[in-house]
């Protein structure tokens, strides 16, 4: 009884100190692990990826622990509190942005040799998300979720911000209103199509769209089905805008956790977007802002893969420039 009930507390140790390669050598090589509400695991392998996962998205600490433990030492059982931090995007859950939650949690292990041959975790999912629900700053604007002729009333107003969001770097586009008119009525006239819109006091200061890439313009399209993929399995999410005084607070997870969630339901495989890609540039350009950061490193964190090999072709002007011409930009892919 006493070596499982040190077994248990060395493995919540080694969780504290995220210590993967000693929490693994506590745990038999068939390891079975029921995750709370998802499903049933088996190998250390796949427990290294779930703790991999857990490290990078949450900062964790098991506090009051309590550990029970049968008599013949075959089975324990363990209650604590979890201190956490929601400090990245975890897939198909809500955005990050280092919300603190506190959770009581009980877990059942059997043991097998010594090892721990299995964990099953309980814990209540719906009061983890309540209270990591997004931050006082998120919530003083207001996120809209539309779709199709509901877009209608906000046209003109969201041409006019992707007008001036595209004028700056990354972008440089020169763009028209009649441009911009233009490619929004594909949303207005695609019934699969979403639009999230950040309005702040009646006034659009952000949005983002996505939609089946079946109802995308043909130059979207031509990448893809040049290299045989099924139109039917990919969700194109276009552009995201936002103005500058509203950044850095959080919205661009919002962008990206909706658009994911239509793209899901309308039982899309895949989600993709195509970035400008300015990493050629040189890094002195007078264009490029001193404080530029790209968003590579943002954007592999929420699970999407650069595919220079898939590259979409513009016809855009760029601010100085005199005619438009092609302008290439490279597909990011994610799988669903
Ligand atoms: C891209 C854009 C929508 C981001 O919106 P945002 O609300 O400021 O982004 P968030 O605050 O949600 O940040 C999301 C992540 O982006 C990264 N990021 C955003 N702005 C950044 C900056 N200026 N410097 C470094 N990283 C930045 C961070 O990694 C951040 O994640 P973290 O907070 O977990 O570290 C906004 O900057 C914008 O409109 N830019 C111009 C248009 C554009 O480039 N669109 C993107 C391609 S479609």
């Amino acid at each position: 009884m006493q070596r499982t009930k040190a077994l248990i507390e060395n493995y919540y140790e080694a969780f504290n100190r995220q210590d993967t390669s000693a929490l693994l050598e506590l745990l038999h090589d068939e390891i079975v692990h029921d995750i709370n509400q998802g499903s049933k695991e088996t190998g250390k392998k796949d427990f290294a990826a779930f703790l991999e996962r857990m490290h990078r998205c949450y900062k964790e600490t098991v506090k009051d622990l309590i550990v029970m433990v049968n008599k013949n030492g075959a089975h324990a059982s363990a209650e604590f509190m979890i201190d956490g931090t929601y400090i990245a995007t975890d897939q198909g859950l809500p955005p990050a942005s280092n919300q603190h939650y506190e959770l009581l949690c009980g877990a059942f292990f059997a043991i097998k040799h010594g090892k721990i041959s299995r964990v099953t975790m309980y814990y209540n999912l719906n009061d983890w998300i309540k209270q990591i629900k997004p931050p006082e700053t998120a919530t003083k604007f207001k996120i809209l979720h539309l779709k199709g002729n509901e877009i209608l009333p906000y046209v003109s107003s969201l041409a006019n911000l992707r007008m001036q969001v595209f004028r700056e770097y990354p972008y440089l586009y020169d763009s028209t209103l009649d441009y911009e008119t233009n490619y929004l009525q594909t949303y207005v006239t695609s019934p699969e199509c979403v639009m999230v819109l950040v309005l702040d006091n009646q006034q659009v200061v952000g949005a983002s769209t996505g939609l089946p890439m079946q109802f995308e313009k043909a130059e979207f399209q031509k990448p893809f089905i040049d290299k045989n993929f099924n139109i039917q399995d990919i969700f194109y999410l276009g552009e995201s805008v936002l103005l500058p005084t509203y950044r850095r607070q959080g919205i661009y997870h919002h962008f990206f956790y909706e658009r994911e969630a239509a793209a899901k339901k309308f039982g899309a495989k895949m989600t993709v977007f195509c970035a400008v890609d300015r990493s050629l540039d040189d890094p002195l350009d007078p264009r490029r802002p001193k404080d530029y950061a790209p968003l590579d490193s943002y954007w592999e964190r929420l699970g999407y893969v650069k595919h220079p090999e898939l590259c979409a072709y513009i016809e855009r002007k760029e601010v100085g420039e005199k005619t438009a011409s092609l302008k290439s930009r490279v597909f990011w892919l994610k799988t669903l």
